[in-house]
């Protein structure tokens, strides 16, 4: 039904005010009565074999959603009823900012694809915390970021006030240095700044969960880039064993345009869906096997099928997550990834 009746319908829309519409009718329908019963009936799979205990957490199952569908904390709870394990909202910054200027995102759809250059828009992290006080029992991500206008040497600073302002209402945190869409914000990833970056945040954690109304640290998990070379990939592994942060998500959008034949493969940003499968399992699979299954990775890039999740969790993803995929194959997708892993 969705490939063949709604997706068509949405795909003669500009992407981003069908973001927004199919927003407020997710949020519309699940008021109704019966309604989000109804979704979760179809959708969720409720199964003990499929929880899975990371980070000293309990995901119901291991498929997320990926940072950048919700930034704002506006439709976890009902994002969830669709069978989701996880939900990961942000990139949040500490100030709202309106992004880049639009037209910005872009379908690719012959190559099953999506370019983006939204650029973190998002209505900062106060107004986030609000809506994150009505969470109805999502395991939430926190992922976080950096105002544009706040330059790399003061960067830490904003990752600090989104840790702060968002730590009791998240579950584990993302440090994201790895969009394209930020000016210079992937110089972040280089060995110096990204270890000071990680040693405050340890550090930020220890201080916050001493406080008396928490009680323990909260997972910190780094978003890289599918762009990295093995020599940096190698640093990464570096970098968690000396920080000892908690994990890895692998992988942000790409800059890479190998292999497209859609018109927009010219517009600039972050490439995202079938295009970057390979690559990113790639990355998951480097990281996982150089540093011996050191810490605990997840996976996410070009999952649109049964088949690429699997490929996923082989290279060494212990969790994954969908976006772009979520797009072009439907809510259906998760469902069918936790009834094959219940198969399998
Ligand atoms: C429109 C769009 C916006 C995104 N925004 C963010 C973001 O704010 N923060 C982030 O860490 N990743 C963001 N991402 C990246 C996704 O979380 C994911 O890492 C990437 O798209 C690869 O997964 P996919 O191929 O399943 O989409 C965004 C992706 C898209 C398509």
């Amino acid at each position: 039904m969705y490939k063949l009746l709604i997706r068509p319908l949405f795909f003669l829309f500009d992407p981003e005010k069908i973001h927004h519409f199919t927003f407020s009718t997710i949020r519309f329908f699940n008021k109704l009565p019966f309604v989000s019963g109804i979704i979760k009936s179809l959708y969720k799979v409720d199964n003990k074999q499929l929880e899975r205990d990371l980070f000293g957490l309990k995901f119901k199952n291991p498929v997320g959603l990926a940072a950048g569908f919700d930034k704002d904390a506006k439709l976890f709870n009902e994002l969830s009823n669709f069978g989701f394990g996880f939900i990961e909202i942000g990139t949040l910054t500490p100030k709202p900012q309106d992004g880049n200027p639009k037209k910005r995102l872009f379908r690719l759809q012959s190559d099953s694809a999506i370019i983006n250059r939204m650029g973190f828009n998002n209505g900062g992290v106060e107004a986030a915390v609000e809506r994150l006080k009505k969470n109805k029992g999502v395991l939430i991500g926190g992922n976080i970021g950096k105002n544009k206008v706040t330059p790399n040497e003061e960067a830490v600073e904003d990752y600090k006030i989104c840790f702060e302002a968002l730590f009791d209402y998240v579950d584990y945190f993302v440090v994201n240095v790895s969009s394209p869409n930020t000016p210079n914000l992937r110089e972040l990833q280089d060995k110096e700044p990204l270890t000071k970056l990680l040693n405050t945040l340890k550090e930020e954690n220890n201080t916050m969960s001493l406080r008396a109304e928490s009680r323990s640290p909260k997972p910190i998990l780094l978003k890289i880039a599918p762009d990295l070379t093995d020599s940096q990939l190698l640093d990464i592994i570096d970098i968690v064993s000396v920080t000892q942060i908690d994990g890895v998500i692998a992988t942000n959008t790409t800059i890479s345009r190998d292999g497209l034949t859609s018109a927009n493969k010219t517009e600039m940003g972050g490439l995202s869906g079938k295009p970057l499968t390979n690559r990113s399992t790639e990355v998951i699979r480097f990281l996982s096997e150089k540093s011996n299954k050191a810490f605990p990775i997840i996976g996410v890039g070009g999952i649109h099928s049964v088949a690429d999740a699997l490929e996923k969790f082989e290279a060494g993803a212990d969790l994954i997550q969908l976006y772009t995929g979520f797009i072009y194959e439907g809510p259906k997708l998760i469902k069918d990834i936790n009834k094959a892993l219940l198969n399998n």
